[in-house]
C-alpha cells in the first residue's frame, strides 16, 4: 500500500473509529469516514482536513441495514484509491445472554460480523489485484475469554479473530496485509452505549494509547497485535498449543478413549 492509499474507517464518529481517522490523517491519508450519526462525521471531517490538508469523505450508513452495507460494499469495490479497509464499527452487549432478544442478537452479530465480514470481501479481490492495501479489524481480548460474561459479544470477536488469521494466510501472498487488534477494556462510548459505567472498572486504557498502539504493530506488519498483553510470548504459546491440538487431530478414527470397550 502506498502513503497515499485512501482509508476507509467503520464506526469513524467516535471512539477507537475516530481517533484511527486522526492517527491516518495525520500520517497524510485520504479518508472516507464510515457510521450512521452524519453531524459528528461532518465535524471531524472538516476538522482532520483543516489541520492535515488532506480529503475526508463522508459516507453515512447503518452497516446494520444490507442495504447501506451495500453501499459501502460498492464504494470498496469501485474506489480504487482505498487502499485500507479499518473494520472498527461494533458494539457491545448490553446484559447477559438470557436477557436478548431475537431482534438484538441479530443486530450484534450483523454488525460485528457480517458487516466486517462483507466489507473484506468486497475489497479483498481488488488489493488481491493490485498485490498491495491493508484490511483491519477490531477484535476483543474478550473473543477468547468466556469468562468475561459476554457471550455473543465474545463469540462475535472470536470470528473476528479467526476471520482475519484465515484472510492473511489467504491475502498474504497477494501481498495484502491483514491484520487483528484485540483491545481489552478502553475508554469509549461503547461501555456507556451498552449500559455499562466505563468508571467502575478497576483499569481501562486510554484511546490514543490504544490507537498508538495498534499502529505500531501495524507498522510491523503483525498479523495479532494485542496492545494490553505485556508478555508477548503468551500469544507465541497459545499459538503453539493450537498448532499442537491439531496435530494430533486424526480424520480416520474416534480417539481411543470413545471407543466402546470390545
Ligand atoms: N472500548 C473498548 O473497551 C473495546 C474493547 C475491545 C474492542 N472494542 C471494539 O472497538 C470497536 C470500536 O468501538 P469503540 O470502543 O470505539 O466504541 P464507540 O465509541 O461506541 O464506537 C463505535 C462506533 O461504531 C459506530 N456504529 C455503531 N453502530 C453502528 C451501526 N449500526 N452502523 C454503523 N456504525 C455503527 C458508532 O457510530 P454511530 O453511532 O454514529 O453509528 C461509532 O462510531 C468495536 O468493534 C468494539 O467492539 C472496544
Amino acid at each position: 500500500m502506498t502513503l497515499s492509499s485512501t482509508v476507509l474507517i467503520t464506526g469513524a464518529s467516535s471512539g477507537i473509529g475516530a481517533t484511527y481517522a486522526e492517527r491516518f490523517a495525520r500520517r497524510g491519508h485520504d479518508l472516507v469516514l464510515v457510521a450512521r450519526d452524519k453531524a459528528r462525521l461532518d465535524a471531524l471531517a472538516k476538522r482532520l482536513q483543516d489541520e492535515n490538508g488532506v480529503a475526508v469523505a463522508v459516507l453515512q450508513a447503518d452497516l446494520t441495514e444490507s442495504a447501506e452495507l451495500a453501499v459501502v460494499e460498492a464504494r470498496l469495490r469501485d474506489d480504487a484509491r482505498i487502499g485500507i479497509l479499518v473494520n472498527n464499527a461494533g458494539m457491545a452487549q448490553s446484559g447477559s445472554f438470557v436477557q436478548q432478544t431475537g431482534d438484538s442478537i441479530e443486530r450484534l452479530i450483523t454488525l460485528n460480523t457480517t458487516a466486517p465480514a462483507r466489507l473484506a470481501a468486497a475489497v479483498a479481490p481488488r488489493l488481491a489485484q493490485s498485490g498491495s492495501g491493508a484490511i483491519v479489524n477490531i477484535g476483543s481480548v474478550v473473543g477468547f475469554a468466556p469468562e468475561m460474561g459476554m457471550s455473543l459479544y465474545g463469540a462475535t470477536k472470536a470470528f473476528v479473530l479467526f476471520l482475519s488469521q484465515g484472510l492473511s494466510l489467504e491475502l498474504s501472498s497477494k501481498g495484502v496485509y491483514v491484520q487483528a487488534v484485540l483491545p481489552a477494556a478502553t475508554r469509549t462510548e461503547i461501555w456507556q452505549r451498552s449500559g455499562m459505567d466505563v468508571n467502575a472498572l478497576p483499569e481501562v486504557m486510554e484511546v490514543g494509547e490504544l490507537v498508538d498502539a495498534a499502529l505500531a504493530g501495524f507498522d510491523r506488519r503483525e498479523q495479532v497485535t494485542i496492545p494490553p498483553l505485556h508478555v508477548a510470548a503468551r500469544w507465541d504459546a497459545l499459538e503453539g498449543a493450537r498448532q499442537g491440538l491439531l496435530s494430533d487431530i486424526r480424520q480416520a478414527h474416534a480417539a481411543e478413549r470413545y471407543r466402546a470397550p470390545e
